[in-house]
């Protein structure tokens, strides 16, 4: 399976072993990574699942639609490389992928 490395507020990274077709977001709340809320269960309407992608993985994610653009535009702490992990399915080309989760995601 695809790995994807998790770097957390405190400090530290949590690597995950993600399944092919399976959501960032799923993965991260399968696993209790904190910061990762979710309070829409992946409707791209709360932000509560929202990383930081580092700049080339990024580039290989598929562009955000428009429900989740809107929502990044008033997420707390949003980046140029922000995305919302439930919109982001592992497939084979993002293995190695690195994600921040940011601070503030702990205050929500
Ligand atoms: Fe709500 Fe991603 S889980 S926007």
């Amino acid at each position: 399976m695809p790995i994807v490395r998790f770097l957390l507020p405190d400090g530290t990274e949590q690597a995950l072993d993600v399944a092919v077709g399976v959501s960032l977001m799923e993965a991260a709340r399968q696993e209790g990574i904190e910061g990762i809320v979710a309070e829409c269960g992946g409707g791209a309407i709360c932000g509560t699942c929202h990383v930081h992608l580092q700049k080339d993985c990024f580039d290989r994610v598929e562009p955000a639609g428009m429900t989740e653009s809107a929502l990044l535009q008033i997420v707390p702490d949003a980046s140029e490389t922000s995305r919302l992990s439930c919109q982001i399915i592992m497939s084979e080309d993002l293995a190695d992928m690195c994600v921040r989760v940011p601070a503030v995601q702990l205050e929500l």
